[in-house]
């Protein structure tokens, strides 16, 4: 069985204390870690930016997982990049017709490309994107909060979506994962989770983090 890629969400992690956080997970055995960013455009709130993202760099060794919850993602995958995404992760309802070429332009740059759909967006919509991009990252809430309640109806996506991809497409699933709804996931065929509050209000993160697994 292949490796599930566990990235947990600093979002839930304390913003003053970031760096201690970020080690608790990467010591905790997370394969990448996952960057929420947000504009207050695109989703009703506002977290971090590039000089984030630029110093997180500096301290861990964990692939970082960026994604964009933002409008005009085209005209930041550039500074992310320079700023030491591994990954950059996109939604499809901010750039349209403009995911193809953005997904090439996030390759370009030596990035593993994600396209991202938010719960009312059929996996259909993004059928044409299924060869070309690294990783489908499948919305389990609406985007712009932790902490909220998984949408099951989200994960009955991701069957579709293995079924019309290669199987080195990553499917990703963010909103809700703790150990019920990773299994959920997992067995409809997705191979990344994304998981804020469960990992960071756990007790024991390393049990938290192996419990998803
Ligand atoms: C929500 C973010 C998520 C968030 C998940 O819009 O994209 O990454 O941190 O948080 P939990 O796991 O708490 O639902
Ligand atoms: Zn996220």
């Amino acid at each position: 069985m292949k490796k599930v890629i566990i990235s947990p969400s600093i979002l839930s992690a304390d913003f003053a204390n970031l760096e201690r956080d970020i080690k608790l997970v990467e010591n905790a055995g997370a394969d990448w870690l996952h960057v929420d960013i947000m504009d207050g455009h695109f989703v009703p709130n506002i977290t971090i930016g590039v000089p984030v993202v630029k110093s997180i760099k500096k301290i861990t060794n964990l692939p970082l997982d960026v994604h964009l919850m933002i409008e005009n993602p085209d005209k930041y995958i550039q500074p992310f990049a320079a700023a030491g995404a591994d990954i950059i992760t996109f939604h499809y309802e901010a750039a349209n017709e403009k995911s193809f070429d953005i997904i090439k332009q996030i390759q370009s740059a030596g990035l593993k490309a994600g396209i991202s759909i938010k719960p009312k967006t059929h996996p259909e919509t993004i059928k044409d994107f299924l060869d070309i991009a690294d990783m489908v990252l499948v919305m389990t809430v609406e985007p712009g909060f932790g902490g909220q309640k998984f949408m099951s109806n989200c994960a009955d996506k991701i069957p579709y979506i293995r079924e019309n991809s290669t199987e080195n497409l990553i499917i990703q699933v963010d909103g809700g994962i703790n150990a019920d709804t990773a299994k959920i996931c997992i067995e409809k065929g997705a191979n990344s989770l994304v998981a804020g509050n469960y990992v960071y209000k756990s007790a024991d993160i390393n049990a938290a983090i192996q419990s998803l697994r």
